[in-house]
Parts: C-alpha cells; sequence; structure tokens
C-alpha cells in the first residue's frame, strides 16, 4: 500500500508534527510505502477557481509545489489528513492543497482509496472536532472514497501535552491499520 500523509500545520516540532511521525513510522513498520508532504513548508498557492484544469486535461495554470504532491495524490491508496484545529477545522495551509486536488477531481472520485484523519486541538469538549469530522466524511462521500480511522487528539495545545497520552499510540496504530476497515472515532 502506499500511503500519503499530508500535514497542515506550519509548527515543524508541534503536536500534530509528532502524530504525523507516528502515523509514518507504523505505515511503514507495517510494510507500506510512505510519502509525506508538509504543506506549511510548501510554496503551494490557494486555488482560483479559473477552471483552466478542466479545459487543459487537468493541468494547473498555477507553477508552484503542488507539483510535487500531484502524482503520489493520484497513486496513493490511503492518504492521511493531519492537521490542527484552527476555528473548528482544518489549517488554511492544508485545505490549500484539499482545494488544488480539484483540478484531477474526476480522476481522483474515480479511484478508490481512503482518507484519515488525525487531528488535535486544545479544546477538550467532544464537539471541538465536530465539525472538521463532518467535513472530512463529507469529503469521503464526495470522493467515493472509504472512510479511514480517526485519531482526534482533544485537550492537547502543545506537543508536551500529547506526549504522555495515548494519541501517539493512537497515531502508530492508525499508521500501522492503514487500508484496513476503522471501528470509529479514535480507533486505529
Ligand atoms: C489560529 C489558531 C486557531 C486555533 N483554533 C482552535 C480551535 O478552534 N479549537 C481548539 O480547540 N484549538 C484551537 N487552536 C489550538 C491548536 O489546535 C493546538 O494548539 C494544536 O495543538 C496546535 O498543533 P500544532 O502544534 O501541530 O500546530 C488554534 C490555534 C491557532 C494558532
Amino acid at each position: 500500500m502506499k500511503v500519503l500523509i499530508l500535514t497542515g500545520s506550519p509548527h515543524l516540532q508541534g503536536t500534530t508534527a509528532l502524530l504525523a511521525d507516528e502515523v509514518s513510522v507504523g505505515a511503514q513498520e507495517a510494510g507500506n510505502e510512505v510519502v509525506r508532504f508538509d504543506s506549511a513548508q510548501l510554496d503551494i498557492h490557494p486555488c482560483i477557481g479559473c477552471f483552466h484544469c478542466r479545459k487543459n486535461d487537468g493541468r494547473c495554470v498555477q507553477d508552484d509545489d503542488m507539483i510535487q504532491i500531484y502524482p503520489h495524490l493520484l497513486t496513493a491508496d490511503v492518504i492521511v489528513l493531519v492537521t490542527p484545529v484552527y476555528y473548528f477545522g482544518m489549517t488554511a495551509q492544508l485545505k490549500r492543497v484539499v482545494d488544488r486536488f480539484f483540478s484531477v477531481n474526476p480522476i481522483l472520485r474515480e479511484t478508490p482509496k481512503q482518507l484519515s484523519l488525525v487531528a488535535a486541538c486544545g479544546d477538550k469538549d467532544e464537539w471541538a472536532t465536530d465539525a472538521l469530522v463532518t467535513h472530512f466524511r463529507t469529503i469521503c462521500r464526495y470522493m467515493n472514497w472509504r472512510e479511514g480511522g480517526m485519531v482526534l487528539a482533544r485537550g492537547a495545545y502543545t506537543r508536551k501535552d500529547v506526549e504522555d497520552t495515548d494519541y501517539p499510540m493512537m497515531a502508530r496504530s492508525l499508521g500501522a491499520g492503514s487500508g484496513t476497515r476503522p471501528k470509529g472515532e479514535n480507533n486505529f
């Protein structure tokens, strides 16, 4: 299996960086090929909705680092979105990448894939991740992709907050179980 990890945090050593590392280790230990892009470190522009891609065989008008991601996006069996919660959704950095799926949307919707979600947020309330989970599930439904596992690390403002919890182990297990059918929230 090929696992594509797309992260959205600007913090290289932050909460979700730790969880992304664990997903990666778990997936590799289970024999998967892992490719990871830290979107905040890349030059990726937002979709400008020009529809150039629709008239040009899926080629985006923009010349930026998405060119590195597209080949892996098309060939990945499993995609794992890893993001801190920013105002109840994914970060703008990661959303830029997701919006740029648009240029290859027709192909993506016809290609079986699994999408998983790993997120961290400061709030402890269960509803703090509701909007993000709904978004994630809606993307799966629209793309015709299988819903993968979710690890939702609530009560995690900083990396230190998750270091001594079960969340890193859960992220590792999510990576190891890439491609297997999940049971629900925070399972793997
Ligand atoms: C701009 C911004 C918006 C945030 N919005 C939320 C939020 O809506 N809910 C929440 O619980 N935490 C929120 N947080 C806290 C982060 O989700 C939390 O600190 C997370 O652990 C950061 O992950 P990182 O270190 O991987 O970047 C926000 C943080 C920032 C900087």
